[in-house]
This record gives C-alpha cells, sequence and structure tokens, in this order.
C-alpha cells in the first residue's frame, strides 16, 4: 500500500518540471501513453452503386480482375501477401443492396485470364442466371454477361463464381448481398462481417487448371479476417441497436462465435427467424449467413471465435479474438426491436422419402455423394411446384455444409428430432454421422446443384445434380 501510495505521489508530480539535476525519472515505469493502437478500424465492404433510378430495378457493374492480396495482423505482423483475385477492386467484393420484391441487375464483365460465371447463393433464380456450368457457357476472359435477378426472399445472402469455385473464392471473389424488407424496423447502425482465413495458395496465378490448395480446411491456420481486416475494432454507441450481418465465406474454415452478453440471433439464411433465437454461441459453416442484434450498454467486448474441426466440432484451445467492440459513449442498452418474425412452423414430415444422399470420404478423401464424384453423377428427377422429401446422411470423417441451389429447405427434422425452431435454410452442417430431412418445393426448372460447401470437398467431387422439370 505504500508503494502504491509513492507511485501516485510520482505520477501526480509528473506534470511538474522535475528539477534540471533530479534523477527520479530515470527508476519510473516507462509508459508510452502515445503509442497508436495498432488495431485498424472495421469498415463495412464499400457497397456497389445503383446505376438505374427506377424503382424497383437495381443495376450494378460487376468486373472481377487480379488483384493484389495483402492481410496484416497487427498485433504480431505476421502477414499474407500474394496476386489474387477481386469484384471492383476489392475483397469483399460491393455489398449489393436491394429491396424484397426488385430485380437485380448484375452487368458482368471478366478480366481475368480464366473463364468464370458468378452464383448467387442463397436465391431461387431462373437457372440461365444460377452461374452454373453443369449445361451453361462460363463467361469467357473479356466476355461481359448480364444476370437478371428476381428478389423474392429478404436476406442475407452472398455471390461467388461457381467454376474453379475453389480457388477463384479462395483468390478473393466473393461478397454479400442485402435483400432489404422494407417492414424491418430500423436500426440506428448496420455491420456487415464477412469472415475468411487467409493464407498464401500454393499455387501461383494464373493456374489454369491447376490442383488448388485446401489451406485453413480445420480453421486452424491462416489469418482470420473481417472484411480483409485481422483483429479490427469498431465504435458503437451505448443504447444503439445494431443489426450485424455475417458471412462466413471462407473455402473451409469453421467459426463458432460467442461474445459477452450471450448471442442473440434474429435470421438465418433464408432470412427473419420465426423469433429471436438466444444462445451462447453460434458456429457458422462455410456459406453460412446469421443475422444477430447487438444492444451495446455500458461496457464493449470481443467477438470470440472458439475452436471448431471439421473433423469433430467444438475443439479444445482458446478463443480467438476476432474483432473488438468499443462503446463510446456508454450509456442504458436500449430495447430488442420489434421484427416482424413471419409465423413458420415446421412442416409435417410425410415419413416418406424421395431421394436419399450420402455423404462418404476419409480426411484424404475423394469426397463422394451416394458413391459417386462430380460431374459423374446420376441426376436425380424433382417435381416442379411440388414438395419432395430428400434425406442427407454423413457417414463421412468430416462435417459438411450441405447446400442446395434453385431453392431452400425446411428442415424437417435432424437425427429424427424437430429442430428447436422452424429453420428456412439454403446451407445447414451435418455433423459426422448426422442425419437430415429436408422438404423443397422447387420454384425453377433447371439443372440445381446439390452439394458440400467445404469447397475443396466440392472440387473433389461432393456435388451431384437434381433437375426440376413440369
Ligand atoms: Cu455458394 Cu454451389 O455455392
Ligand atoms: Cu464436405
Amino acid at each position: 500500500m505504500t508503494l502504491l501510495l509513492a507511485l501516485l505521489a510520482l505520477l501526480a508530480c509528473k506534470d511538474a518540471a522535475p528539477p534540471p539535476d533530479s534523477e527520479a525519472d530515470d527508476t519510473a515505469p516507462v509508459v508510452d501513453t502515445e503509442a497508436p493502437d495498432p488495431r485498424p478500424w472495421f469498415a463495412n465492404p464499400a457497397e456497389a452503386e445503383d446505376l438505374d433510378p427506377a424503382e424497383g430495378v437495381v443495376r450494378v457493374a460487376l468486373t472481377a480482375a487480379t488483384h493484389w492480396q495483402e492481410v496484416v495482423d497487427p498485433l504480431t505482423g505476421d502477414a499474407v501477401s500474394f496476386q489474387g483475385y477481386a469484384y471492383n477492386g476489392q475483397t469483399p467484393g460491393p455489398t449489393l443492396r436491394a429491396k424484397l420484391g426488385d430485380t437485380l441487375i448484375v452487368e458482368f464483365t471478366n478480366d481475368l485470364t480464366a473463364a468464370t460465371t458468378i452464383h448467387w447463393h442463397g436465391l431461387a433464380v431462373p437457372y440461365e442466371m444460377d452461374g452454373v456450368t453443369w449445361t451453361l457457357d462460363p463467361v469467357e476472359p473479356g466476355e461481359t454477361f448480364t444476370y437478371t435477378l428476381p428478389l423474392t426472399r429478404a436476406g442475407t445472402f452472398w455471390y461467388h463464381p461457381h467454376l474453379n469455385t475453389d480457388q477463384q473464392v479462395d483468390n478473393g471473389l466473393y461478397g454479400v448481398l442485402i435483400v432489404e424488407d422494407p417492414a424491418d424496423p430500423p436500426v440506428d447502425r448496420e455491420l456487415v462481417m464477412v469472415l475468411d482465413d487467409w493464407a498464401e495458395p500454393e499455387v501461383a496465378l494464373p493456374p489454369h487448371g491447376a490442383d488448388s490448395d485446401d489451406h485453413g480446411v480445420d480453421g486452424a491456420e491462416g489469418l482470420w479476417a473481417v472484411n480483409g481486416l485481422v483483429s479490427p475494432r469498431v465504435a458503437v454507441e451505448g443504447g444503439e441497436v445494431v443489426r450485424v450481418r455475417l458471412l462466413n465465406a471462407a473455402n473451409g474454415g469453421y467459426v463458432d462465435l460467442g461474445w459477452d452478453g450471450g448471442v442473440r440471433q434474429i435470421a438465418g439464411d433464408q432470412g427473419l427467424l420465426p423469433g429471436l433465437a438466444t444462445g451462447e454461441r453460434v458456429v457458422l459453416a462455410p456459406g453460412d449467413r446469421v443475422d444477430v442484434e447487438w444492444l451495446p450498454g455500458e461496457a464493449g467486448f470481443e467477438v470470440l471465435d472458439h475452436p471448431y474441426a471439421h473433423s469433430g466440432g467444438p475443439a479444445v484451445g482458446e478463443p480467438r479474438a476476432l474483432m473488438a467492440v468499443e462503446v463510446d459513449p456508454p450509456a442504458a442498452p436500449a430495447g430488442a426491436p420489434a421484427w416482424p418474425f413471419p409465423a413458420d412452423e415446421t412442416p409435417d414430415d410425410p415419413g416418406y422419402t424421395d431421394h436419399t444422399y450420402v455423404f462418404t470420404g476419409e480426411l484424404e478423401g475423394p469426397w463422394l455423394i451416394n458413391g459417386e464424384a462430380f460431374p459423374d453423377v446420376t441426376v436425380a428427377q424433382l417435381p416442379l411446384g411440388e414438395p419432395s422429401i430428400l434425406e442427407v446422411r454423413n457417414l463421412s470423417a468430416s462435417e459438411h455444409p450441405f447446400h442446395l441451389h434453385g431453392m431452400h429447405f425446411d428442415v424437417l427434422s435432424i437425427n429424427g428430432e424437430p429442430p428447436l425452431y422452424p429453420m428456412l435454410e439454403d446451407t445447414f452442417n451435418l455433423g459426422i454421422r448426422d442425419a437430415l430431412r429436408v422438404r423443397v418445393v422447387p420454384e425453377y426448372p433447371g439443372f440445381w446443384m446439390l452439394h458440400c460447401h467445404i469447397l475443396p470437398h466440392a472440387d473433389g467431387g461432393m456435388m451431384t445434380v437434381v433437375e426440376v422439370s413440369e
């Protein structure tokens, strides 16, 4: 106590100029209060400009081109840099924002030296717009293509290539697509957080069909970044209502997120949930999205990522801080907004199964569905506009985010149990040995990809096709 008082006394005199021959300062602790905090400030990805003044139409231009990627950990100095790809010179690419019922028109130019496409992950769109190359041509280097997309559901979606997907996404081609519902209450702040783990690709560009790497598949390697920033901080005000839209755009890494006060999830893959879902943590598999609300009050907090392995779920180890949230100025927290949660219910399971998909593979692959590797697959038939029941079983040594194009699905059960709340999804993580039953009602004819969203698995064969016809 005496020592502490002495120190305080010493500090109290610090402002006064010491006598010229004083040696007191030599023994005082050196605290450089001027050292700037090295952590960068968080920023939402820049948004694409709407080039069409008409109501009901949002027209944007996207160009894919090579882009020098540089991601630096400000606390350790670790850095990843390589010649990659980007949309409009930024990774994440521009956020596309439109309203429910709008038509989104994307004028796309391919300035890469490789063919590519854009897939609209989570949207049900006409087959010709889905950005796959099953029976459609990709966009060749130097070519353009116009995607016309009806926006029939509100939610947090995303876009990425669907050709050499593992390698092209890994190089930096992805962005968020927000479809706003005008019925949602206004918020004071919206944060768009795109998570990705960065490491240098093993194959330098342009690889022209070379095998892509699968770094970071278990989330253990690489630098996890939020919008390309490692350990950013964001300032929010106490009493604000903050809507946070989160996307895991990593090729294979999972995140298991939590923060002080608990997770208040309001939306999943396909928009608002039927109610507020609260819990300690939320796992985002590759391709997954969640929206959460933050009601900051007196204290800041950290967004923590707990260890999680695709070969077995929650893992041993300390969580890492992905981002720091500073509250300035502090104030009493706001009440929860009145989200217009839909009155969805889990449909009854009719008990029969139209198609069964069994995912298999050892850790070194091959990754198969029903014993087949894409593109040598059996194409199942689904009737347009009528319900089909699919059962998906994971008998492999890895978890797999099950993803279906062109339609969303109601989760009927997981291992025989109905979900905790009605779930409308397009990406659903299958744990090892899990059996998932879903119900789909296809909205468009076409050939729709059904695959794992761990991209090295999908590119390694874990993808099949369902055909929807009248
Ligand atoms: Cu996000 Cu077929 O993919
Ligand atoms: Cu997989």
